[in-house]
């Protein structure tokens, strides 16, 4: 199934229903909250996605992943997309959606992608050295603002292991960099690292260890240097404890696990954190409530009878987080 280029002409977003992060990131900084970006490689996360941001009048950020793109196919989860823009218009008040790509790792498929109706683009070249890294977003930013799609770059590297996200060691993100990159990339934010990571591991704690405070302090820094420019959290899952213990209750072995907090990610989305990501949550939801129907119902068979109240969670979870976490519910 690996197909990561689309082929097919060039699409607008526009046409598809899209808009751009730019006046979604104003609104943010303006009023003190963050827009969701929720990963989704699938119908029942995407439906999920669309119904919680359109109940909670939520503005969202529909992300796909290089993975999402060769698990799914990049021309259908463009259509889903498309579709779930068609079925908000059909249920009505759509609230204003961006597809995006996450963790973008090269000009190649940043230009496919903006080829093809992403209103927003990643690219991380934030392993790469400095120049490097500078020089690779300024070549994507070039392409994508010609066509009003908007860009968000990053700098410092977050720990984590993920299919396409992989470092063992995260280097937080040096301030004295952010106005040079800033100015010579021409980004329309900036992703960056201040103890976050991805994946459902983020700390490895000893018995009765917290988890440690994101470091408040370098985004201060950063917010200095760079005044009302939006930034962005990757890796801000709080890995839901209750999810876990579903999960291991039914079946499943996942110990060890550690998000963050959710009142630390309440009090970066007051501050120029204008996105947060959140997918592995979403992870965790869907696999809780597929074990519990499996353990429940061993003679279910019916993929609807366990993706359904998957996908009812998910909603929960999701107005949850815009509710009461992101504080990006009733903005629109
Ligand atoms: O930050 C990475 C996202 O969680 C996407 O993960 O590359 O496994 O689709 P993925
Ligand atoms: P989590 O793994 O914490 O959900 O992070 C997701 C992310 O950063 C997507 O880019
Ligand atoms: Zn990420």
């Amino acid at each position: 199934m690996a197909n990561t280029v689309a082929s097919d002409k060039t699409v607008s977003y526009r046409e598809l229903g899209f808009v751009n992060t730019r006046e979604m990131f104003q609104d943010a900084m303006k009023n003190g909250y963050a827009v969701p970006a929720y990963n989704f490689n699938n119908m029942e996360q995407l439906q999920a996605i669309i119904t919680a941001c359109q109940k909670s009048r939520s503005p969202v950020i529909l992300q796909v992943s290089k993975g999402a793109r060769d698990y799914a196919n990049p021309t259908l989860l463009r259509w889903m997309a498309r579709g779930a823009m068609e079925m908000m218009k059909e249920l009505g008040r759509p609230v204003p959606a961006a597809l995006h790509l996450d963790h973008g790792d090269s000009f190649e498929l940043c230009r496919s992608c903006i080829d093809n109706g992403f209103s927003s683009v990643m690219i991380d070249a934030s392993a790469k050295p400095y120049a490097e890294n500078a020089a690779l977003t300024k070549q994507v930013v070039d392409y994508a603002h010609p066509r009003d799609v908007t860009v968000e770059g990053e700098l410092g590297v977050l720990a984590g292991i993920e299919e396409h996200v992989s470092s063992e060691k995260s280097h937080y993100t040096d301030p004295a960099d952010v106005e040079d990159f800033v100015k010579k990339t021409g980004v329309d934010s900036l992703a960056i690292s201040i103890g976050t990571s991805h994946g459902a591991y983020k700390f490895k704690l000893k018995p009765g260890e917290k988890v440690p405070p994101l470091r408040f302090d370098i985004l201060a820094e950063v917010e200095k240097r760079i005044p009302g420019f939006p930034i962005v959290l990757h890796g801000a899952s709080s890995v839901l404890q209750g999810y876990i213990a579903m999960i291991n209750r039914f079946g499943g072995k996942m110990e060890g696990t550690a998000g963050i907090p959710e009142e630390q990610l309440r009090r970066a989305a007051k501050s120029a954190v204008c996105k947060i990501n959140i997918d592995s949550d979403g992870r965790l939801v869907m696999t809780a409530v597929i074990r519990k129907v499996f353990a429940e119902k061993p003679g279910e068979f019916d993929p609807r009878k366990y993706l359904g109240p998957a996908r009812e969670e998910l909603v929960k979870m999701y107005m949850e987080k815009n509710e009461t976490v992101l504080g990006s519910a009733g903005r629109c």
